[in-house]
């Protein structure tokens, strides 16, 4: 059985772009490969979290996972911390990875550019003349510049052929099938396969925010989240931007007013979508009435999940069992193919 690997930072409770875009994908592919899930803490770290917040962040999420249906049974669901494998693997990978291309990679240099205040309207040259610089009081972490290697140790240390990411980490997983292929290349042998990312559909999910353009997100501000009570969410959707309604019959939707829809179509029934688009192409379209529909929609969707969330959380025990049961199969996998590394490189196995 092909094995699948995917982490996600804990920064923050799931929202409903989390679920559509990634979560429900991981639901499926559970019944099909031999899964890892686990909880990126130590990615977290490149922006140095209070100790506290480290703790809180990965029990929620946990919840979350196992609130949407993740199931301990059938995929190892763990944190990433627990298994130290990982580490020693970055290690050995980082000894062969280049400064350069680390630096070269456009989410580091974003970040980079955000924790020296460098304005995105400069050049990319700055960035790495801001690095150098004595002067700059905000420094870059090797943390930082390292996170593509961890997030390769993560994935081959499971030697997975298939990752579940979105778009965006495209170039990390480019570096993590550099990576593996370098380690085989300098040792002469075939221990990693190269892993893939791997999406579910040839369309990418993309569920918009309400407040007018773009993308639902945790730092967008316009998350919409699964443990949301009902009160919220209807708050959160009538608050979703209009316009003042279409001239014309069959008039072409507005950004603002094809986001509506697009939710609608994630979350509704058929009927409730076509009545509303009947009514929109007639001009008799009332934001008021769809935005009602659609907030009880949501909240229906968010209900059991969050009950099963605030259940979850309330049994610490049960908890504390699964990250347990992660960890031990996860470390499993992590140590045979850490004894295979040690080998290779010319240490003692064990
Ligand atoms: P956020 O953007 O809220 O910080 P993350 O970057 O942590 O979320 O994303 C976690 C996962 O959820 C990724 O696989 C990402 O592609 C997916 N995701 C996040 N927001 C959306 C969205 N609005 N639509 C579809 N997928 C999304
Ligand atoms: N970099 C991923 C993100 O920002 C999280 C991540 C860390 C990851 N390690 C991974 C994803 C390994 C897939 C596989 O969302």
């Amino acid at each position: 059985m092909e094995t699948v690997v995917s982490g996600i930072r804990p920064t923050g409770n799931l929202h409903l772009g989390n679920y559509f875009g990634a979560i429900k994908s991981f639901l499926k592919l559970q019944e099909e490969f031999n899964c890892f899930f686990f909880i990126a803490d130590w990615h977290s770290l490149t922006t140095h979290p209070h100790p506290d917040n480290i703790r809180n962040s990965a029990r929620t999420i946990l919840a979350e996972y196992l609130a949407c249906g993740i199931d301990p049974e059938k995929a190892t669901l763990y944190l990433q911390s627990d298994v130290r494998e990982t580490a020693e693997l970055y290690l050995y990978l980082n000894m062969n990875a280049g400064i350069g291309e680390l630096m070269r990679t456009a989410s580091f240099k974003d970040k980079a550019r955000k924790q020296m205040h460098i304005a995105d309207a400069e050049s990319d040259g700055s960035v790495e003349k801001e690095i150098f610089n004595e002067n700059n009081k905000h420094s870059v972490s090797a943390g930082l510049l390292t996170y593509p290697t961890l997030m390769a140790a993560d994935i081959i240390i499971h030697k997975a052929v298939k990752v579940p990411v979105g778009k965006d980490q495209e170039q990390n997983m480019e570096m993590a099938r550099r990576f593996a292929r370098r380690f085989n290349t300098t040792y002469g042998v075939d221990l990693f396969p190269e892993p893939a990312s791997f999406y579910m559909s040839d369309k990418a999910v993309k569920v918009p925010g309400l407040d007018g353009s773009g993308k639902m997100g945790k730092s967008e501000g316009n998350a919409i989240y699964l443990v949301d009570d009902e009160k919220t969410i209807h708050k959160k959707v009538m608050k979703a931007v209009t316009d003042a309604g279409p001239k014309e019959p069959n008039s072409k939707k507005p950004e603002v007013i094809a986001n509506l829809f697009t939710m609608m179509e994630i979350v509704s029934s058929k009927e409730a979508y076509n009545f509303f688009d009947e009514k929109y192409n007639n001009c008799e379209i009332r934001y008021g009435d769809m935005k009602k529909q659609l907030a009880e929609d949501i909240s229906k969707f968010c209900a059991p999940i969050r009950e099963r969330i605030l259940d979850i959380q309330s049994n610490e025990d049960y908890m504390a069992k699964v990250a347990r049961i992660g960890a031990e199969k996860a470390h499993e996998s992590a140590a045979k193919t850490l004894k295979e590394v040690r080998q290779i490189i010319g240490f003692r196995p064990e």
